[in-house]
């Protein structure tokens, strides 16, 4: 397995490059699976969690094809097996994406339940209510979700809570249905947005992504598309807060402002200095760094996918932060992780109380789960000596080239295999 060692204590600077988003990425491509004309996507990041979607994709019979450049076309005309297996469900709980498009343009459907996640219960009810409103038979049988509709019909659904994934599943099944759907307290991420719009031009008719109001009316096909993906604000920020936390400066082209604000108001109340822009973002660190407390909540609010790297950035800045997560129930795996290295957290339910500490000192950390992985990270950049980062393939579901983009900054970081 993977590590990364990091020599930490070196104020990060220059300028880099940030990927296209995962998760708009993930759905997008499963968008494909409603059409039998090819979908090309542009701006695909290299990750693990993209290839387990290719995977996924190619076993149902979806023809797939990268280029040089990692523009991905895909062609569902000839998919002949609607199946998502426990092997790959289990490894990317994005898997169940499938279903929606599946049912949709198949009407049937057999998506492993996802089980058990290391941040959480993660259930998967709420897609199926949906799918039920909306005409589909779900049965649970081994495991699986074998979902039949022969046409899906157009319905008002009130989600229960917000949730990203069930409202892009929705949002894909509907596409096709006969009638109107209505999503009601509907997802507000700009991923779920960035699906809509690359659904549009495909030739759906989705309206509202982006409020909490979701209108789409169901058309008889969707035609062949070219979608480029939008930039990964998760990424932005995760540079964004080590940049802050090591008290350098930096310039990140391809992403832009409006898409993190929340973000960016914790940055400048940390005393960061930024820029944004259409096209790029700009840090520099002025003065000391100060605590800041958060929630993290559905967009626009502070993303949970965050709240680990401001962690990390407390646990060395002045005063004490409370960091509360309300969007996943074991979320704080982190903690111990960053402990080791002298940071002082304490725990209480779902608040975590950050009292910055002078400077942290390098230790062997041992990653958990994708977004306490980029803490580490970013805590061994931030500390004295050098700290050793397991289990990094954690770390390769969700960050593009993360040690060679680093040392681009002038990080001392390297993977030893
Ligand atoms: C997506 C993101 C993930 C991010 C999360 C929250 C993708 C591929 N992943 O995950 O990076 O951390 O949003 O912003 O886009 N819930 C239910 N029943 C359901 C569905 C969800 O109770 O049917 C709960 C979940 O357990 C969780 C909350 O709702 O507590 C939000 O989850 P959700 O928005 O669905 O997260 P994902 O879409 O899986």
């Amino acid at each position: 397995m993977d590590k990364l060692l990091i020599e930490g204590g070196i104020p990060l600077a220059g300028e880099v490059r940030i990927s296209g988003a995962k998760n708009a990425a993930l759905p997008i491509l499963c968008a494909a699976i409603l059409s039998d004309e090819p979908l090309r996507i542009a701006n695909v990041p290299h990750l693990q969690d993209v290839t387990t979607m290719l995977g996924l994709l190619a076993q149902m019979g979806v023809a797939v094809s990268v280029d040089d450049k990692l523009g991905v076309k895909l062609n569902a005309a000839a998919l002949n097996n609607p199946v998502a297996p426990y092997d790959l469900v289990k490894t990317m709980r994005a898997s169940v994406l499938v279903l929606g498009p599946l049912i949709a343009r198949r009407g049937e459907a057999r998506v492993s339940l996802p089980g058990g996640c290391a941040i959480g219960l993660r259930p998967v009810d709420q897609h199926i209510k949906a799918l039920q409103a909306m005409g589909a038979t779900i049965e649970i049988e081994h495991g699986y979700m074998h979902a039949r509709a022969p046409k899906l019909k157009g319905a008002r659904i009130i989600m229960d809570l917000v949730t990203v994934t069930g409202t892009e599943n929705i949002m894909m099944a509907a596409a096709l249905a006969a009638g109107e759907t209505i999503i009601e307290n509907a997802a507000r991420e700009p991923e779920v947005v960035d699906l809509a719009n690359c659904l549009n031009a495909m030739g759906a008719r989705v309206s509202g992504a982006g409020s909490d109001v979701i209108r789409i009316t169901g058309v008889p096909r969707l035609k062949s598309a070219s979608y480029r993906v939008m930039p990964d604000r998760i990424e932005t920020g995760t540079f964004l807060a080590a940049v802050a936390a090591t008290g350098g400066q930096v310039r990140l082209r391809e992403t832009r402002g409006g898409i993190l604000d929340a973000v960016l108001d914790k940055l400048r109340e940390a005393g960061a200095q930024i820029e944004a822009a259409t096209d790029s973002i700009s840090l520099r660190m002025n003065g000391a760094l100060r605590a800041v407390s958060l929630r993290t909540a559905p967009y626009p609010a502070f993303p949970t996918d965050m709240q680990a790297q401001f962690m990390a950035l407390n646990s060395v800045a002045r005063g004490t932060a409370q960091i509360t997560e309300t969007i996943f129930e074991n979320r704080f795996m982190h903690v111990q992780e960053l402990r080791r290295l002298g940071a002082q957290i304490e725990v209480e339910g779902n608040t975590a109380v950050v009292t910055g500490v002078d400077h942290l000192d390098g230790a062997t950390v041992m990653a958990t789960d994708l977004r306490a992985s980029a803490s580490l990270v970013l805590a061994g950049l931030i500390a004295r000596g050098e700290t050793t980062v397991e289990r990094v393939y954690h770390l390769d579901r969700g960050y593009e080239s993360i040690e060679e983009k680093l040392s681009r900054l002038g990080a001392r970081i390297r993977r030893v295999r």
